[in-house]
């Protein structure tokens, strides 16, 4: 193969997955140019807290890591994809560190062991204290700099160029700023991997940055690619809830820290016999529940007797363990060593995505999909905790390695789906009801909290879908990259809504209050978090 005739990969998306798929990619001598809408430094997985899960340790086992995702799953992921996830972790786990992520280290040089929610072992890495994602974007991003991949910064993907039926490039807005408009261009290649990261932006309250737009899942849609379980959107149970929606580490419950009401009562084990550290959906409702039974006001998480009776030792102990963590509370002026700090759900992890087979392929000739962009099937109906950054290394890689086979072979192989479950059209649009309120991203992002939100019902479901209807049927053609996103962001909550309609039982984090067996199951869940 010579460089003129190397396949020509466009990764899209600057996260751990698109970042490990390019450096693999290019490693096999594919010509890989990598874009991403804001600079590389700007994904979600700098926004990692807790760490990264693998069976490092020779006490652990990997069947254990199986059965705990598979479990906080609801039973319903794949379990060959779990297995290949469990299976590659370890090595893409020291493929990190090779590539310089340093993760914390015992006095004896051992990792340090995190626990959290639903691991029945402590099998968490983590970087920093709780900087785990900083410290493994800042690592790749400079190695991808110091490789052959070409970099675009600021560009932006309006869509998918599809020829004879397979993706032959993307078409980008380029070099957007608040003064200069951007300029289209379109980029050729003969591989397109979408690793755009989820879609924390439809909701109220997320744990995302605001570049989580779901470009990549819209434009997969528009170009015709498989999507699956879009109805399964987890809610992360602890945000800080005193200012912005700031994330509070599972981690932090897996030292110990426990939830109570606004009485002091400890509720998690009212749901669950794990208490705290139950599978995350159903913590998340457990607190939703309760903050209903409080008017809305926020639970509290409780680190008050973490580590050290002294109060002095254990905020030196907290500051140490999660610098990140202890630094916002700190600024919002909150002692967390000496009381427990407010906390509510927010929406964290979509774990539906663009359906894709073992090495990331979609349903589309020359379209490949990574991380939370994809639907792996690892995920189930619920993530286990600090599966995603382990998702998007081992199917990066996987991607990164597979497009230049896939281009050797000349074949181009695609995912095959069975038929897709009997769907619930997309609503007819229908006149505004004279009180509904225009379209705007908070007006969505409040639509999707309240009815497509922890709990949803078909009332609110159905109320959401001919509302997003009306908005999408009024909407004008987009410009400019706000618009281009409110599109997408339209286009995956219609999406998602109707596959939360069309999947009229509860399991995971799809919580249906109207499912009778469901709501019995799970007593005390089935009202609606105001927060
Ligand atoms: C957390 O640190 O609680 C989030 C990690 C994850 O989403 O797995």
């Amino acid at each position: 193969m010579t460089a003129s005739d190397a396949p020509r990969a466009v990764v899209v998306g600057s996260g751990i997955a698109g970042l490990l798929t390019a450096l693999h990619a290019v490693e096999h001598g594919c010509r890989v140019t990598l874009v991403t809408k804001d600079v590389l430094e700007h994904a979600n997985t700098r926004f990692a807290q807790g760490g990264i899960a693998g069976v490092m340790f020779d006490d652990d086992r990997a069947e254990d890591h199986v059965h705990d995702t598979l479990v906080a799953g609801a039973g319903i992921g794949d379990e060959a994809a779990v297995r290949v996830l469990v299976d590659e972790g370890p090595d893409r786990i020291r493929e990190l560190i090779a590539l310089g992520v340093a993760f914390d280290l015992d006095a004896s040089g051992g990792f340090v062991k995190g626990l959290e929610a639903a691991h029945s072992y402590p099998r968490i890495l983590h970087a920093g204290g709780d900087a785990t994602g900083t410290a493994i974007e800042r690592a790749l991003v400079a190695r991808l700099r110091a490789s052959a991949v070409t970099v675009v910064e600021h560009a932006f993907l309006v869509d998918l160029v599809v020829t004879h039926g397979r993706v032959a490039g993307v078409e980008l807005l380029v070099g957007e700023s608040d003064t200069v408009p951007g300029r289209r261009e379109t980029l050729a290649a003969d591989a397109v991997i979408l690793a755009t990261g989820g879609a924390g932006e439809l909701y109220a309250h997320s744990t995302n940055p605001e570049v989580a737009t779901g470009d990549g899942i819209a434009a997969a849609i528009r170009a015709g690619a498989a999507v699956r379980d879009l109805e399964f959107y987890q809610f992360h149970p602890t945000v800080l809830a005193a200012g912005d929606s700031f994330l509070v580490s599972e981690a932090v419950r897996g030292e110990g820290a426990t939830l109570v009401d606004e009485h002091g009562r400890r509720f998690a084990f009212d749901a669950h016999p794990d208490g705290e550290l139950a599978p995350r959906d159903i913590v998340a409702r457990a607190i939703a529940h309760q903050m209903e039974e409080q008017d809305g006001r926020p639970v509290f998480l409780d680190a008050t007797h973490l580590h050290s009776a002294d109060a002095g030792e254990r905020a030196a102990f907290l500051s140490r363990r999660f610098p990140t963590i202890d630094a916002v509370v700190r600024e919002r002026g909150l002692d967390w060593a000496r009381e427990p700090i407010p906390v509510k759900p927010a929406a964290h992890f979509l774990m539906g995505g663009v359906a894709t087979d073992l090495h990331g392929r979609t349903t589309l000739p020359g379209l490949y999909a990574v991380g939370e962009t994809a639907r792996t099937g690892v995920h189930g109906a619920n993530r286990l905790a600090s599966n995603s950054l382990l998702e998007g290394a081992v199917f990066g890689a996987r991607a990164g390695d597979a497009i230049a086979a896939d281009a050797a072979s000349g074949a181009w192989p695609v995912l095959t789906l069975a038929p897709a479950p009997p769907s619930v059209p997309p609503a007819e649009p229908t006149a505004p009801a004279s009180d509904a309120p225009p379209f705007s991203r908070s007006a969505l992002q409040h639509l999707m909290w309240e009815d497509a939100g922890l709990v949803r019902d078909e009332a609110g479901l159905g109320h959401a879908a001919s509302l997003i209807a009306s908005w999408r049927a009024q909407a004008r053609a987009p410009r400019s990259e706000h618009d281009h996103e409110d599109e997408n962001l339209l286009l995956v909550a219609e999406q998602a809504v109707a596959a939360a309609r069309a999947r009229r039982s509860s399991v995971g984090a799809h919580f249906r209050s109207d499912d009778a067996a469901g709501a019995a199951a799970a007593p005390h869940q089935e009202e609606a978090v105001a927060c």
